[in-house]
């Protein structure tokens, strides 16, 4: 079907540059961006006026779909979707979780999950354990299957996390590979003992989940994985940076020079743990997620270190259980399946959180929820761009207009949301992904199947003057040691 799309007079923003110009759309391909584009009656014209068009969102960490802790997060891939899309985000890239181990399997699974999307998705890939097997399929992953980065827990202990011995071996491989190395960063015996202590002083609320996992153990597990990550000379990603610990250790490896790209995730700018302290158990436990949200002051730390550039995109981790499934920990924190909602929310709330209160400009918003993600993951300009030949995924966004976040309004399919009565100034008005308008007058007009896989190719800009800088450690080798006497 042809369809063609103008959209008038908004101001058209890239992560370099901004703009007043028309945006002419055909068959979900943007051909041109210029002032005063002349079409004929056939074209549907959406007025922008006074509006930001830009890039759709990309959201760089999702679990849709996703068996974890003993149950299955309530949104799939099209409800999680179909909420990113009412919220102006138009690709988003969720985890394979192997299945008995298997990549392939694991792959073929989410393939199936993701039949019925509604929006473009690409993939990272957890590793969980280490052999042969796994290290081959890692590269057919990669040459094959259009995956391009892979996530190590170092925490969930007994059951996703791996040692060090193993994380080095799979850093290596993924260097070789050209694959970006992604690490869940939390000293996973050590939030075993933290458990451990809370249960010995009676402590099983959702507080407990905060108390039990320090910030400490963020610091560690960020600096251990950057340090090893260093040791093997290829780019890391910390993903769900929540604490000033980690991203302290992100900042002092990148003085250094180190490819270090830290992801701070809404929760963790937005909130405090006061709300784990809530009397009521379902009201606390929404909030449990893993690193936890943390004290006051962390979320500033992490505010200011993205408009630094620190922290470089912004993700959700949006994993959604309700309040039956957080239930599972009525009892004991332990069993309250981790995470938070986030992937309608984010937008909004990082345009009323970083751009509103004039901390960065709209260039840069445009660079942190979508253009960033599209270069690291190699998808720019297809992605996060909008240029002649991009993909025409767009929003309009309406600087004077306002929303609030709520579960009764929401569109994701949990019971709760943790920005519940939330109101921020700028509203996401329109929604274009693929060509097509799927979000405008406050109506969802998703279609089931027509979002597609982004496969991702290897060796991102991340990966340039890797090789320089392994021969000039080779040649050090070769240099002469200088030896020191106590000789006179
Ligand atoms: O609590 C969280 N973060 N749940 C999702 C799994 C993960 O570690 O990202
Ligand atoms: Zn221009
Ligand atoms: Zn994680
Ligand atoms: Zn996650």
């Amino acid at each position: 079907s042809s369809s063609k799309l103008l959209i008038k007079g908004g101001i058209v923003v890239n992560a370099h540059h901004q703009e007043l110009a028309d945006v002419y759309v055909e068959d979900g391909i943007i051909v041109s961006v210029q002032p005063n584009i002349k079409v004929g009656d056939d074209v549907t014209v959406l007025d922008a006026t006074g509006k930001y068009v830009m890039p759709g969102g990309i959201d760089p960490h999702t679990h849709l779909a996703m068996e974890f802790m003993g149950t299955e997060t309530i949104d799939d891939f099209f409800s999680g979707q179909a909420a990113a899309l009412a919220g102006g985000t138009t690709m988003h890239i969720d985890f394979i979780i192997p299945v008995n181990g298997s990549l392939s399997a694991g792959f073929e699974a989410y393939k199936k999950k993701a039949k019925n999307s509604c929006m473009d998705y690409g993939f990272h890939m957890a590793i969980t354990r280490w052999d042969e097997v796994v290290a081959r399929d890692m590269e057919i992953m990669v040459k094959e299957k259009g995956i391009n980065s892979f996530k190590f827990f170092l925490a969930y202990k007994g059951s996703l996390m791996i040692n060090d011995e193993l994380l080095l071996q799979a850093f290596k491989k993924c260097k070789s590979l050209g694959a970006l190395a992604m690490v869940h960063a939390e000293n996973g015996d050590g939030v075993a003992e933290g458990q451990k202590r809370m249960i010995e002083l009676g402590i099983t609320g959702p507080e407990g989940h905060a108390l039990s996992r320090p910030p400490v153990l963020e610091g560690e597990a960020t600096s251990r994985a950057i340090r090893l990550a260093g040791f093997v000379n290829t780019p890391l990603y910390i993903v769900h940076v929540m604490s000033s610990d980690a991203m302290e250790e992100i900042a002092k490896a990148q003085k250094l020079g180190q490819k270090v790209i830290g992801e701070p995730v809404v929760s963790g700018l937005v909130l405090d743990d006061s709300r784990l302290w809530h009397p009521d158990f379902t009201t606390a436990a929404k909030y449990v997620m893993s690193p936890p949200i943390r004290k006051l002051g962390h979320d500033k730390a992490l505010q200011a270190a993205l408009s630094t550039g620190v922290l470089q995109l912004v993700g959700t981790d949006h994993c959604t259980f309700n309040s039956t499934q957080k239930a599972l920990g009525i009892d004991d924190f332990r069993k309250i399946p981790n995470g938070v909602n986030g992937i309608e929310e984010r937008m909004h709330l990082v345009w009323d959180l970083m751009v509103e209160s004039g901390r960065i400009s709209v260039t840069d918003y445009v660079r942190i929820t979508s253009t960033e993600c599209a270069r690291m993951f190699n998808i720019y300009p297809k992605k996060g761009a909008i240029l002649p030949g991009s993909d025409a995924d767009i929003i309009i966004l309406n600087p004077n207009s306002s929303v609030e976040m709520s579960a009764r309004s929401h569109h994701s399919r949990t019971d709760t949301n943790v920005y519940e009565g939330m109101r921020v100034k700028g509203k996401v008005e329109v929604t274009i992904a693929g060509g097509r308008v799927v979000w405008e007058n406050d109506e969802l007009k998703v279609v089931p199947g027509s979002g597609r896989y982004i496969e991702m190719a290897p060796f991102s800009y991340l990966f340039s003057g890797i090789d320089k800088a392994d021969a000039t450690y080779l040649s050090s080798l070769n240099a002469p040691v200088q030896r020191f006497s106590n000789e006179a």
